[in-house]
């Protein structure tokens, strides 16, 4: 509670980052994953491979960039900094552990920005009287010539754009439960176009399902964390227990079904068999 506080005063963060309530999001994960290590090793370490092979694609490899890079947690940063020429981690906020592991290297950096494309506007016309939810604007990576990317990862972040939105939306507008899908899927929709706007290999790991199980293991809700929105098959799928027994309930825990999705560099698609 004590680390989670200092670490809220001191991390640099932009001010939205802070008013849309994303920081405090932010350093609740670094506390679960202290809470729950062991069992989310498997998840992380899949991740991992999963960047790791998706490097492997990667014909040049001048600048990859880390969606959702957060704690590091899931990044494999020392292999992205020997193999890219430069690597960018961005989030909304990077904490002190993600700041000192990118000390390490000469080309590894951080940079700020909103990739949901809505908390501008969320702060200056919902929070200001707007009467509907914004359309997600997602604005260009500071510093980053998308032409020199020839790697994108989107790292567990996909599902999670929506709902510190979502949260800070319901506090002021009274939205129906279609209209807030509506809003939640056009922000994962924009997060899709974004990632295909690159012409690199674009690697999205993101979880799909959120299930909710009893003590014998059986599921007895689960939810679509992407509300509907359809992807492509994906290459690997694998179980996040994300809130074992004990994080929300003690009759119930929480496990996510999380996919990857690699999709090679644009002028390595539908190239002919010789
Ligand atoms: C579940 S964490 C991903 C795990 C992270 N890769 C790690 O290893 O710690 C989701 C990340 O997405 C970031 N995020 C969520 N919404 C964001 C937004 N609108 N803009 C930028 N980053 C955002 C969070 O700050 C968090 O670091």
């Amino acid at each position: 509670m004590i680390l989670e506080a200092l670490e809220y005063a001191t991390i640099p963060a932009p001010p939205w980052a802070r008013r849309t309530g994303h920081l405090r999001e932010l350093i609740a994960v670094e506390g679960r994953y202290r809470r729950h290590k062991a069992a989310w090793r498997p998840h992380l370490d899949n991740t991992k491979s999963t960047i790791m092979a998706a490097i492997t694609r990667c014909k040049r490899r001048r600048t990859a960039l880390v969606l959702g890079s957060g704690a590091l947690y899931d990044i494999p940063l020392a292999p992205l900094a020997a193999h890219f020429d430069r690597v960018v981690l961005v989030d909304a906020a990077h904490p002190w552990r993600a700041r000192a592991a990118a000390l390490r290297f000469r080309n590894v950096a951080h940079v700020h920005a909103d990739l949901s494309g809505v908390c501008d506007a969320l702060l200056l016309g919902v929070a200001g009287g707007a009467d509907t939810p914004p359309d997600p604007r997602i604005s260009a990576i500071p510093n980053v010539a998308p032409d020199q990317v020839d790697l994108v990862v989107s790292a567990n972040l996909m599902s999670q754009l929506p709902l510190v939105p979502s949260a800070f939306v319901a506090r002021f507008l009274p939205l129906d439960a279609a209209a807030e899908t509506r809003f939640a899927r056009a922000i994962l929709q924009a997060h899709l176009d974004f990632m295909h706007g690159f012409t690199g290999v674009t690697c999205l790991i993101t979880d799909q399902t959120r299930e909710t199980i009893d003590r014998d293991g059986e599921t007895v809700h689960a939810k679509d964390a992407l509300f509907g929105l359809d992807l492509p098959d994906p290459d690997r799928e694998w179980i996040w227990d994300i809130a074992p027994l004990g994080e929300i309930s003690r009759a119930e825990a929480v496990r996510n079904r999380v996919l990857a999705i690699t999709t090679p560099a644009k002028d390595q698609q539908n190239t002919p068999s010789p």
